[in-house]
């Protein structure tokens, strides 16, 4: 499916979902991140697909950024409904059931790196470079990068990013956190489908329960994250899953998991 900006590829049981504005270096504006919006809802319904993968098209670009030509023509209230409706794309992509990883193949840069914090995973090719440079324009990270990044990599860390804009490359970029690895950009495919094909071999249903619990913990403090685990691990005790992956296990086989 090819909507303009983006492309959604399915390869079941993966899907690609690929930002395609080579020549803005994948910048994304207000109709890319709807089409983004669209792309990612179709795949998160669809059986076949059991986990995303999100890239740039190119080799210079995951996302250099929201568009800069429209954030100049942002005023109070355009402003924040405009990223009030990014935060939307985030949250769908944090929110997602299935596993999101992002591969990040370049430039990462403020709403780019704010789409790959979204992700459940990060992998970064060599030449990846992040950062949150939306001070040097005059405006403050506006899809999460405030919230989700100090989340992420700490407090400190968070506000040296924002607060310098500065861009660091991909081995600074792992070594605090903000990416799970770093491969060469020839490895980037290979390294995201292994990992995908490796997490969605488990369970679906204790995939999407792990993700739940992780996520809502954090906004929670330690005893009610740990009664929503509580909570969500009972759930999984009674699917037809844990049945086959406990008993799968006891047999000595493969367990062969059903998404009940
Ligand atoms: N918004 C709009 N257009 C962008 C863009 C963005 N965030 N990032 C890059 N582009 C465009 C450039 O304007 C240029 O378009 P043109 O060829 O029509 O002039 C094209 O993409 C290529 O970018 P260019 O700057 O020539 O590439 P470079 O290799 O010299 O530099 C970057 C790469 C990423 C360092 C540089 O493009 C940059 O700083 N981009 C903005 C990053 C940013 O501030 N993002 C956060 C926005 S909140």
């Amino acid at each position: 499916m090819d909507l303009g900006n983006v492309q959604v590829r399915k390869e079941p049981p993966l899907g690609w979902i690929v930002i395609n504005r080579p020549d803005k270096l994948n910048a994304l504006n207000a109709e890319t991140i709807r089409e983004l919006y669209a792309a990612f809802l179709s795949l998160r319904d669809d059986p076949e697909i059991k986990s995303v993968i999100l890239t740039g098209s190119g080799d210079k670009a995951f996302v250099a950024g929201a568009d800069i030509s429209e954030l100049a023509k942002l005023d109070q209230t355009s402003g924040k409904d405009y990223v009030l409706e990014g935060q939307e794309l985030t949250k769908l992509i944090e929110n997602y059931r299935k596993p999101v990883i992002a591969a990040i193949n370049g430039y990462a840069l403020g709403g780019g790196t704010e789409l790959a914090l979204a992700c459940h995973i990060r992998i970064a090719s060599e030449n990846a470079r992040m950062g949150q440079p939306e001070v040097k324009l005059g405006l403050i990270p506006g899809f999460g990068g405030t919230q989700r990044l100090a989340r992420l990599v700490g407090k400190g860390k968070a506000m040296e990013l924002v607060l310098s804009g500065k861009m660091i490359d991909a081995q600074e970029a792992l070594a605090i956190g903000l990416v799970n690895s770093v491969v060469l950009q020839n490895d980037l495919v290979s390294t995201c489908e292994a990992l995908a094909g490796e997490m969605i071999a488990n369970a679906p249903l204790a995939l999407e329960y792990s993700i739940r619990a992780i996520n809502e913990g954090l906004d929670k403090n330690l005893p009610e994250g740990l009664l929503l685990e509580a909570e969500l691990f009972g759930i999984t005790c009674s699917s037809e899953d844990s049945n086959e992956g406990t008993k799968a296990f006891l047999e000595k086989r493969k367990a062969n998991f059903k998404g009940k």
